[in-house]
């Protein structure tokens, strides 16, 4: 009889728990739906709310690999690959070019999933190109040290230049390795992905020359003379900020347990939703035409990932007009630069050619810094190697617009080239 019990009351409450986790509704078509998601007909659920990269590659038909890779400090990051089109194999003998697309800042490789079956991944995975979507140290799939812990200050004693130099070259190698040739990768970049895509290929200028063939740039971001919205008001007091963090003890954001977790679960519901797009369009930018009130839930289920303080620190020196390497004061500078200031980074220096896609409504990633972005890389060589290209897109509609084909077709032809 006690386990008769047992039984229907677990039966009862697993039925309840599955048919809550098929069927309640957990996006809706516009913002005001949201109020009354559970009755209103233009909500639905969508099961990529908080998956996985391996689940939504599975759940579209799609093959997928995780790759783990180790670089030379130890941090252990894992690489997202998608060998090839929908309903095949993953290891099918066919050659295809590789492509490698590096997220942003507090994001990760689930980006390059976000739009379920329209996700750039897909798309460009059945464009016939082998697709490696990577995680840069930090963030929810590349948080792990040979060291064993994580939660120590050291692990999160990194910067911008420790992720150019260390994890773009360990996962450049390890593509190369994996499909035996290299000179043929593709980079695509959001954001801090293509900080330090110009990093690495003018401190590491070999390497890259040896292993890219293009660098596409969604939403660069080097210099941030023109940076408007919250990063601008945020950058001035990011050295204070960061400085009283360390000195209580937090090394990176995100740090507190559960802090992360908690405000991607309320990001993504009613009455939340409305504050945290608002704080996405003042920190990014907004481009109406290409708003999904839908895809905010999967966007907040995979954002943010943790970040540590080095990288913020950075690129509030960025927002001072240089795009140089970190600024250690003049004493600090001389020992390991021997200049007091940082050097620039000499962008021109840049090996392979750098497409540059801006959002005209990007307010991070602005078209006047892109600009002056494409004429430092231009000066030096009498061969043009940067080109603008403009999209009607915010900061994130790289990855969330409504309207992405343009965006992915400019890609494949490039890649095709
Ligand atoms: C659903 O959206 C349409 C506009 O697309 C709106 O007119 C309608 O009122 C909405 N339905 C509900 C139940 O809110
Ligand atoms: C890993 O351990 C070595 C040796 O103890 C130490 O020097 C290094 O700083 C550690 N790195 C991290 C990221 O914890």
């Amino acid at each position: 009889m006690f386990w008769y019990s047992v039984a229907i009351i677990w039966a009862s409450w697993y039925a309840d728990c599955v048919s809550c986790l098929l069927h309640a509704n957990n996006v809706c078509r516009q913002l005001r739906d949201y109020s009354t998601i559970e009755t209103n007909t233009n909500c639905s659920y969508n099961p990529d709310v908080g998956s996985t990269p391996r689940l939504i590659a599975k759940r579209y038909g799609y093959p997928f690999e995780n790759h783990e890779v180790t670089t030379h400090d130890g941090y252990i990051l894992n690489l997202h690959r998608v060998p090839g089109p929908r309903n095949t194999i993953s290891k099918n003998g066919k050659k295809r070019t590789p492509i490698f697309i590096v997220h942003g800042l507090a994001a990760n490789s689930a980006f390059s999933f976000m739009q379920g079956k329209k996700s750039i991944a897909f798309y460009l995975a059945d464009s016939g190109f082998d697709v490696w979507s990577g995680n840069l140290r930090g963030n929810t799939y590349a948080n792990k040290h040979i060291n064993g812990t994580v939660s120590n200050a050291e692990y999160w004693d990194f910067g911008i230049e420790d992720i150019a130099l260390n994890d773009l070259p360990a996962s450049i190698d390890y593509i190369a390795c994996q499909i035996g040739e290299k000179g043929n990768l593709i980079y695509i970049g959001h954001s801090m992905g293509t900080t330090v895509s110009y990093i690495y290929s003018t401190l590491m200028r070999k390497h890259a020359g040896e292993n890219l063939k293009a660098i596409i740039s969604m939403a660069p971001v080097a210099y941030m003379t023109n940076t408007q919205g919250l990063f601008k008001t945020l950058a001035p007091s990011t050295e204070l900020l960061t400085g009283i963090l360390k000195s209580n003890g937090i090394y990176y954001i995100g740090q507190f347990p559960f802090t992360f977790p908690v405000i991607s679960d309320l990001c993504g519901k009613y009455p939340f939703i409305n504050l945290c797009n608002l704080v996405t369009i003042l920190a990014g930018g907004y481009s109406e035409s290409q708003f999904q009130a839908e895809i905010l839930p999967v966007f907040w289920s995979f954002y943010p990932s943790p970040i540590s303080l080095g990288i913020l620190q950075h690129f509030s020196q960025f927002s001072g007009g240089r795009f140089a390497r970190r600024d250690y004061g003049p004493s600090g500078n001389m020992d390991r630069y021997g200049s007091d200031i940082p050097p620039e980074y000499d962008v021109s220096q840049i090996p392979v050619p750098v497409h540059l896609f801006v959002g005209q409504y990007d307010a991070i990633a602005t078209l006047k810094d892109a600009e002056h972005l494409e004429s430092k890389i231009n000066s030096g060589s009498a061969v043009a190697k940067a080109k603008l290209y403009m999209f009607p897109y915010d900061h994130n509609n790289f990855y969330t617009a409504k309207i992405s084909k343009p965006l992915f077709k400019t890609i494949v032809q490039i890649a095709r080239t």
